[in-house]
């Protein structure tokens, strides 16, 4: 079981970790009070109290070391249906890229002893419900919708108009937890991948140009799809290390692609047809991204289903990795 390694280490080495973060400094006295869940399973368990007089805590995730919230994570997904485990620098990253909060963050402990974590990415107006898990064997007790609940309970302080997650289709206890608390789904999103190697397809004949990161950016300006909180604007933005790629095919159809680059792996795919077919239109883009970058694996998160762009790059040797279902709660009807 995790406890909380902060008790560990010295508060100088809080102290720079928590800055060289951002992450707000939380001061044990004061910082880390909990909520006792007043969850219904947990209620009908006797008020969130277990036999050796225990009640489930929730606190904020910010009273964690990135250490212990990364074992926390590892711990709890440890049985999951599409393994994704993470390192410090990794969970750091991710907070970072998707604006979670932590101190509007939640860690559930019993007795001392985590039992799952759950993040909230706050933006304009919306937040966003990520990273949920509680240890195999403490589930189904009611710890994870008592922190469900806390962040609903957060995003409502925020004023925030809806709160969106993304679960892996198939994922039927989380499904089930997310419908019981009033989510809908709103979409489905592929998560697909392309092994390296230059284009084993053709494309239509194309002229292409590169460009920057300044570039990519004055293109997503004007961008008229629905993204996904992980390829939102600001999600690439915060990412970095992004480039375009804008193509013209002989029929007259033209396009642009945003994507980012790092040393082993292309990814975060935008695409748009200013005019034409988009499934040619994507072609084109795939077959002079991958011309350009042969040696790169390509991991690209959260297509809509219905993109008119996905045949085309079905049609460049793309492969369906998995899908998520995208859900919605509705925060502005005051239930
Ligand atoms: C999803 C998860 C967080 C639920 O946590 P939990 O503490 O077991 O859930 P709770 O005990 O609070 O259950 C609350 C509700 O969730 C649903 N639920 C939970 N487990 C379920 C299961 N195995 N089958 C069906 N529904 C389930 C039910 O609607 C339940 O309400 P009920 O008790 O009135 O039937 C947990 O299963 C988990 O950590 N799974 C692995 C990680 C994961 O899938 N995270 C979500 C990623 S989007």
């Amino acid at each position: 079981m995790i406890t909380d390694p902060k008790d560990e280490r010295s508060e100088s080495q809080w102290k720079r970790r928590s800055a060289s973060n951002s992450l707000a400094e939380c001061e044990p006295k004061d910082g880390c009070v909990s909520e006792a869940s007043g969850h219904a399973n947990a209620a009908r368990q006797g008020a969130g109290t277990t036999a050796r007089g225990q009640s489930l805590e929730l606190v904020p995730a910010s009273c964690y070391s990135m250490e212990a919230l990364t074992a926390a994570y590892n711990q709890t997904r440890i049985d999951y249906i599409v393994p994704m485990p993470m390192n410090v620098a990794r969970l750091e990253a991710y907070i970072q890229h998707y604006d979670c909060d932590l101190g509007r963050s939640v860690v559930a402990r019993l007795g001392g002893e985590v039992l799952g974590l759950a993040m909230l990415g706050v933006r304009s107006r919306r937040t966003w419900i990520t990273r949920l898990g509680v240890l195999p064997v403490s589930r189904r007790n009611g710890s994870g919708e008592a922190m469900m609940r806390y962040l609903i309970d957060r995003s409502r302080d925020l004023g925030a108009e809806d709160s969106i997650l993304e679960v892996i289709k198939n994922n039927v206890p989380a499904q089930q937890l997310f419908t019981k608390l009033g989510f809908r789904v709103t979409r489905e999103l592929l998560i697909l991948r392309r092994p390296p190697g230059l284009p084993v397809v053709d494309a239509p004949a194309y002229r292409v140009t590169a460009g920057d990161q300044q570039r990519a950016l004055e293109l997503l300006r004007r961008r008229r799809s629905v993204p996904s909180w992980l390829d939102e604007t600001q999600s690439l933005r915060n990412c970095g290390g992004l480039l375009s790629l804008e193509v013209s095919l002989d029929d007259g159809s033209h396009g642009w692609l945003v994507y980012q680059s790092t040393v082993f792996q292309l990814g975060r795919l935008v695409l748009q047809t200013e005019s034409g077919n988009p499934a040619r239109v994507a072609q084109a883009l795939a077959h002079a991204l991958h011309t350009r970058h042969p040696i790169q694996d390509t991991k690209t998160e959260n297509i809509p289903a219905d993109d008119p762009h996905l045949p085309g790059l079905l049609a460049m040797r793309y492969l369906e990795s998995f899908r998520r279902m995208e859900m919605r709660l509705d925060l502005t009807n005051g239930s």
